[in-house]
């Protein structure tokens, strides 16, 4: 692999041993995709924040890179932490757990990192422009980051992500090179009296319908409205980057390097063309759900993490009602919408209904123990990426809903097919 004199000198060591093990672990990453060479980028989100999934091994190599006087040379996003930093204990998290959390973000924190703790960066400060070339993890900001916004990464994993922003350099590969980044499929949405644009669960639908038809293509989609919200698109990336390995999708329309057709294949055609209709939506929504009915444990909404809009509509739903006795809803937001809601007085509504609001965490990726010590059977959620992964991360059963859904089932205490 071809590398510049300043390349070649981190992996020399003359940067130390941190910046020197970074360069190499990248280069060999260049080299198992067939890079040529290097190339610079100016912004990381980094998702090695899940204690658990990272294990001790993971915190020793971390801790390491302190060790050394590691410091990240641009500017680093951080994914949720394993657990909501202020409120642990109310989400009756073990206190050793939390006291391993606690060391890998400070950790972070002191090679550097903004304390984000969100899996949805691209809603408040860290926002990449169009074109920049950048190094994120976290499957739903990659898709979302590629296709909404038209920044250039490739999909990091653990340990990747923190080489990059240790480095500043990736291998040029994958999605960072223009030509990489055309549609390889069609998929045609077929309208109809039933298919309701303005429903927030249509989104996550066809993302979850795109993903399992594209798995590592690039899907181009034809016939969402220009009228779709970020959150929307929000909900579609993280579905599509649950059901299949999407990176990035065009949206023709409305995605910015899918102003036309001939834009979106970069001139070339599709190799396949698929129509989804009613039949499609209908399929896709009964597989998000591992049952019809059932009395309702847990609400969830906020995956990936709720902007300030969705929490303010969930509000407005609940119009002041508390939810029944026994079930628990829980939003799960960043700081920055916190404030917000806290600012506006949402929160004292919200809480005054018996929501709970957590914020620099993920509760899906919680340890069964956590699970188990809560006792749910049932979760209702409007996220077609929990509704995906929480059966098999968490053993609850699953009802995947829209919000409207969602808030009847809080209100109630049960749900049934509709
Ligand atoms: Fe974020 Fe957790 Fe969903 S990390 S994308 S809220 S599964």
């Amino acid at each position: 692999m071809k590398l510049t004199d300043e390349e070649q000198r981190m992996l020399d060591g003359q940067y130390g041993k941190a910046v020197s093990m970074a360069m190499s672990i990248l280069t060999k990453l260049g080299q198992i995709y067939g890079a040529e060479e290097m190339m610079p980028i100016t912004q990381v989100h980094i998702d090695s924040t899940f204690f658990q999934l990272l294990g001790d091994a993971g915190l020793e190599f971390v801790a390491r890179l302190v060790h050394c006087d590691t410091e990240f040379c641009v500017p680093t996003s951080l994914n949720p932490s394993a657990r909501d930093i202020k409120r642990w204990q109310e989400f009756r998290v073990p206190p050793d757990f939390a006291e391993k959390s606690k060391r890998l973000e400070q950790a972070y924190l002191r090679m550097g990192a903004n304390p984000t703790w969100t899996c949805a960066p691209y809603q408040n400060g860290m926002i990449p422009r169009f074109g920049q070339q950048i190094a994120w993890a976290e499957s739903n900001a990659i898709a979302f980051v590629n296709s909404v916004i038209g920044a250039r990464t490739a999909r990091y994993g653990d340990f990747a992500d923190i080489c990059a922003a240790v480095t500043g350099r990736v291998p040029k590969f994958s999605l960072h090179i223009p030509q990489n980044r055309s549609g390889e499929i069609l998929l045609r949405l077929q309208t109809s009296d039933l298919i309701d644009f303005g429903d927030d669960s249509i989104y996550p639908l066809i993302g979850y319908i795109a993903g399992s038809f594209a798995q590592e293509r690039i899907p181009v989609i034809e016939g969402i409205p220009n009228t779709v919200s970020s959150d929307n698109l929000k909900a579609l990336s993280a579905a599509a980057a649950s059901s299949g390995a999407v990176d990035l999708f065009h949206i023709l329309g409305v995605t910015p390097e899918a102003s036309t057709y001939e834009d979106a294949f970069q001139g070339k055609e599709p190799t396949q063309i698929i129509d989804i209709g009613e039949e499609e939506l209908l399929t896709a929504r009964r597989n998000l759900s591992t049952v019809k009915e059932g009395k309702v444990d847990l609400v969830v909404i906020g995956c990936p993490h709720a902007s300030f809009p969705e929490v303010k509509q969930l509000n407005q739903l609940l119009g002041g009602k508390k939810i029944a006795r026994g079930v628990e809803l829980w939003v799960q937001t960043n700081r920055v919408v916190y404030h917000w809601l806290k600012e506006a007085g949402l929160l004292e509504s919200l809480s005054f209904s018996g929501v709970k609001v957590t914020t620099d965490t993920c509760n899906l990726n919680w340890p069964r123990n956590i699970w188990d010590n809560w006792g749910f059977r049932l979760l209702v959620t409007n996220s077609g990426k929990w509704a995906h992964y929480a059966p098999g991360l968490t053993g609850l059963q699953v009802i995947f809903g829209n919000i409207q859904k969602c808030v009847e089932a809080a209100l109630k205490g049960e749900i049934r097919e509709g």
